[in-house]
């Protein structure tokens, strides 16, 4: 299963993204994390990882896989697995793998779009198996939507904090997802029972939400010193139950 993580900047989506990964890998599942955001550096530390190194490395930088998609009319030879991933661009323990689809590290480097091409056609590429779990995290908004990362998708998983711009966003991105025929979920992030009410009765796509995790002090006290996430939240158990009814 291949799970796409979106909303707006700050509203939890490499938090979500870090505990849903602890809670697959504890249940025995083989995890790959897929950090698509070029623009943040958190994930990694708050999966206790390194950073690997970039993915577009090892297609000759951002501009390899335009390369390879015009002389060959694809990126890639063959499907891959997270297997074939290859060692030297992941870091992992514990079940977890992560890789990094590239990151803008440099004043005056350019845009991010090979990163974004890349991340599109690798996921496209890659397969899964019953035992596999693929969380793959994005950079803030809807621009991945827009160049269509999310087609490879099983499930989306849109990310709402108590915030009106969360709210609207949701609208869209709802919108979206059925559009393309893919199911979206909504998970309430960061907001305490009367915020999450007033969410709930504000939000157009209600069916939509499955659950809602708190503020959490511990969460809070790891993203600030950049420490390993390890939060046992009775939400991951629900979303992980209604993705496998997906
Ligand atoms: N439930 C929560 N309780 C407390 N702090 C949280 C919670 N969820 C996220 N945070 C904090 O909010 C900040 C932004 O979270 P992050 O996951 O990086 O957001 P995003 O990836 O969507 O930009 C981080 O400092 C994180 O520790
Ligand atoms: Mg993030």
């Amino acid at each position: 299963m291949k799970i796409l993580l979106c909303g707006k900047g700050g509203c939890g989506k490499s938090t979500l993204a870090a505990l849903l990964a602890g809670a697959y890998a504890a249940d025995g599942r083989n995890v790959l994390v897929v950090d698509c955001d070029e623009s943040n550096y958190g994930l990694h530390r708050q999966l206790g990882l390194e950073l690997p190194e970039d993915l577009t490395h090892y297609f000759g930088g951002k501009k390899g896989a335009y390369r390879e998609f015009d002389s060959k009319g694809r990126v890639f030879e063959k499907k891959w697995t997270p297997e074939d991933v290859p060692p030297e661009y992941t870091s992992r323990k514990d079940g977890i793998r992560l890789i990094a689809v590239g990151k803008i590290s440099e004043a005056g480097e350019g845009c991010a779009c090979g990163i974004g091409f890349l991340a599109k056609e690798f996921l496209n590429n890659l397969e899964t198996g019953d035992n596999d779990i693929v969380i793959v995290d994005t950079e803030a908004g809807v621009e991945h939507f827009g160049r269509g990362v999310d087609e490879f998708a099983d499930a989306i998983i849109m990310v709402v904090d108590p915030s009106y711009e969360s709210i609207h966003l949701s609208e869209k991105v709802c919108d979206m997802c059925r559009a393309f025929g893919k199911p979206v979920y909504i998970v309430i992030n960061k907001a305490d029972e009367a915020q999450e009410k007033l969410i709930r009765e504000t939000i157009r796509d209600k069916e939509a939400v499955i659950a809602a995790i708190r503020p959490d002090a511990g969460i809070m006290e790891a993203g600030l010193k950049g420490e390993p996430l390890s939060a046992d939240i009775p939400a991951l158990r629900s979303i992980k139950d209604k993705l496998e009814k997906a």
